[in-house]
């Protein structure tokens, strides 16, 4: 099947549809009927894939999407996606034009911001939703606690506006201590308790993102918003005995383009910062720091090759990397590699190389680029492939 498609490079992501089709379904059984799922799909659907994702998890339980900013949006309208979609982050009022005609739900968190809006929302005739958004203890965008209400009783009487929805983000939900959890919970309920007093209804309430979604039942209110665990990853490994079983949907694949047999003391990629002890198999895989291989990984990350580990040796180049091969004796060019996943009974996890470099699954994922072509599977079989080189959605069912 996969060969039915010939990428710009052996250099690829394997999605795996059926796998996040899992991950909501499970959230879906999980977290009751009462409670919506907002799938999260910005940064390209953490790499992903944004438009593919957003509509598997439309067909799997999830009501709306939620992106990071308007283009991103867009993206998503332009390839016929009709469901709700929240923008999460600023959107400058030069994009306010592009609000009413893709019909998208900004993120308000400012009066400013209300009064322009309602101002564009009379002069078009129309309604805007909005959902205000309440800084309990992120310190990063957001209402603060005093001004929340005041905020909020003032827009809602707006003309043009419609506030479909009020929340919060939560800084440490996948600590296993809930003290600073609870404290923003109780904060963004006494808000929207006092907003109520002042006659503001909110028909949405979210504060949960994914570790929340697992672990914290009290902040689920009635809409969830999931991103990393609809990838299949958990946001900390302590999440992952608490009743969501995920499966990981992205594997992240190259071939080996050489293997050279060398003496001992050869010197390995720039700054020779590896030298062979022993007379060595040596095998270059042509993925690299500009495909979103971090170079920190140099001379730490591994890679399966057959099944076995291989680590890496030298520096990560930018379009290459070196892996020793030595103790896999049948080892040969055009051999499958995965850099992240599974292959056969073994598995290097994005969490474990994220650990080795000192950061979270989250960036490993966002960071593999667009020069790596992502190849969707349905049904177990290759459905479609997006090569952003060429620049072209292609079909091989
Ligand atoms: C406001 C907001 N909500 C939800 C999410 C989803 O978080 P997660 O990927 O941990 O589920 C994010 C992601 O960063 C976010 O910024």
């Amino acid at each position: 099947m996969i060969h039915s498609y010939l990428s710009a490079r052996p250099a690829w992501a394997e999605i795996n549809l059926d796998h996040i089709a899992h991950n909501v379904s499970q959230f879906r059984q999980q977290i009751g009927p009462m409670t919506q799922i907002m799938a999260v799909v910005k940064a390209d659907g953490y790499g992903h894939g944004a438009v593919k994702v957003a509509e598997k998890a439309l067909q799997s339980g999830a009501s709306s999407l939620a992106v990071a900013f308007v283009e991103e949006a867009i993206d998503l309208r332009m390839a016929g996606i009709d469901a709700p979609i929240l923008l999460l982050g600023y959107t400058d009022p030069a994009h306010f034009p592009n609000l009413v005609h893709y019909k998208l739900t900004p993120t308000v968190f400012g009066l400013d911001t209300a009064l322009k809006l309602s101002a564009l929302a009379v002069e078009n005739n129309i309604i805007i939703p909005l959902h205000l958004k309440v800084d309990t203890g992120m310190g990063r965008i957001g209402l603060l606690p005093d001004e929340a209400s005041e905020v909020a009783a003032r827009t809602t009487r707006l003309p043009g506006l419609k506030i479909e929805g009020v929340f919060t983000h939560l800084a440490a939900a996948e600590d296993s201590d809930e003290t600073y959890t609870n404290e923003q919970l109780l904060l963004f309920e006494r808000i929207i308790e006092t907003c109520r007093e002042r006659g503001v209804a909110f028909p949405l309430v979210h504060a949960a993102n994914s570790a929340a979604a697992i672990n914290h039942f009290s902040a689920h209110y009635n809409l969830v918003r999931l991103g990393l665990a609809m990838y299949g990853c958990y946001p900390s490994s302590e999440l992952r005995n608490k009743g969501i079983n995920l499966l990981t949907a992205l594997t992240f694949k190259s071939r080996i383009v050489l293997v050279k047999k060398v003496p001992a003391g050869t010197a390995i990629s720039y700054g020779c910062t590896f030298r062979t002890d022993k007379d060595s198999l040596i095998a270059t895989i042509p993925v690299g720091y500009a495909d979103g291989y971090s170079r920190l990984l140099s001379n730490k990350g591994s890679v399966l090759i057959r099944g076995c580990r291989a680590p890496v040796v030298g520096t990560v180049c930018m379009d290459h990397l070196m892996v020793d091969v030595s103790h896999i004796p049948a080892v040969r060019l055009n051999d499958e590699v995965v850099l992240y996943g599974r292959q056969g009974e073994n598995e290097f996890t994005i969490e474990e190389a994220a650990e080795k470099v000192g950061t979270i699954n989250y960036e490993l994922l966002c960071a593999i680029g667009k020069r790596v072509p992502r190849y969707y599977f349905q049904d177990g079989k290759l459905s479609s492939v997006k090569d952003f080189v060429r620049g072209a959605n292609c079909f091989h069912g």
